[in-house]
């Protein structure tokens, strides 16, 4: 069982001296490697693992077609401006490939595991000399999994997985003890900026976990746009976290006066602490049909826009 460490209970300085240390103690005078998608938690990772390793830690921002517009380019250069160097891999065919077909959403993720960790990971950690990789596990990935409600993307050891063996690697996770409210609070400590140690969660999975049924580059495209619009409006809510996701179904809607059997974009937001329960916020009607104006105005292909107003449980945060 790994112990929790509440945000109230974290003393920040101490975790992050501690956390230091430890990858300092297991990665030695050898080569670590870390994903950093931009998110909060790989983003608290790479600061300490450039902590403790300075440029003996490969930072790799594997840009794999299922990210939101613009990701590469905004967190290498945010990342340029605290001295750290990413590195971008274009993995963009290999997911669309391994993705092809599927619309289980457990399979689904099990791709994208397999493509990330086995395929472009095993072959980085070779080419690098690596033995380690770093990564933001959190508490509230492993618990889902573990309950097995969904297969986190980055759990492995939980479900009898030896990563050495399998991948040919070791993890390190320095986050598993915390929820999102500590890699917050931590993220703030390190000095990372404010736009990122406070941006809305972002799963592993990226945009895949947004599309229902099959992963398609159009299909993803579809998403993306339709996020660009959410993350617009919702911006100043103050919400947990807000997203588009496209649905398999397509319904029967009107363009020009002509019969068009569209696009559905469902869109949520949510209210929550640490994402282990959430309740969709009241948002006010008026944006509500501002957002629907938007998408339908920006996102071709849609003629249907809903909001969802189920709270996890039973429902869960993302879709897949
Ligand atoms: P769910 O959808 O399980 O999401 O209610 C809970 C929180 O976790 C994020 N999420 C993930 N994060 N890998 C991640 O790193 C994943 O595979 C994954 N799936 C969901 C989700 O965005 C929400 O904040």
């Amino acid at each position: 069982m790994t112990e929790e460490i509440t945000a109230q209970a974290l003393n920040t300085d101490h975790f992050i001296t501690e956390k230091v240390e430890e990858i300092s103690e297991a990665v030695g005078d050898g080569v670590a490697i870390n994903a950093l998608s931009g998110g909060i938690d790989s983003s608290v990772v790479t600061m300490l693992g450039h902590r403790a390793l300075g440029d003996r830690l490969k930072t790799v921002f594997v840009e794999n077609g299922l990210m939101r517009g613009g990701e590469a380019e905004r967190v290498t250069h945010l990342f340029k401006e605290l001295g750290v160097r990413v590195e971008v891999i274009d993995a963009r065919s290999e997911f669309f490939e391994a993705l092809k077909g599927i619309k289980d959403p457990e399979e689904k993720r099990e791709a994208i595991t397999q493509s990330f960790y086995k395929n472009v990971f095993g072959r980085i950690v070779k080419e690098s000399g690596a033995k380690y990789l770093l990564q933001g596990t959190i508490l509230t990935d492993i618990d889902e999994t573990v309950a097995a409600i969904k297969r986190q993307h980055n759990v492995f050891q939980q479900l009898g997985i030896d990563p050495q063996k399998t991948f040919g690697y070791q993890i390190l996770e320095p986050l598993v003890q915390l929820r999102k409210d500590g890699v917050r609070k931590t993220g703030k400590a390190l000095g990372l900026p404010v736009e990122l140690f406070n941006r809305i969660p972002f799963p592993g999975p990226a945009l895949a976990a947004r599309v229902i049924g099959e992963i398609t580059p159009e299909r993803i495209e579809t998403v993306r746009r339709a996020t660009v619009v959410v993350e617009r409006l919702l911006k100043d809510t103050g919400a947990f976290q807000y997203m588009a996701i496209l649905h398999e179904d397509r319904v029967t809607g009107m363009r020009d006066g002509k019969r068009d059997f569209g696009l559905q974009i469902e869109v949520r937001c949510w209210e929550s602490i640490d994402a282990r329960t959430a309740t969709p916020t009241r948002l006010s009607f008026e944006i509500l049909e501002r957002i629907a104006a938007e998408i339908i105005d920006e996102v071709p292909g849609v003629v249907s826009v809903t909001y969802n107003i189920t709270s996890k449980p039973p429902s869960t945060i993302e879709a897949v």
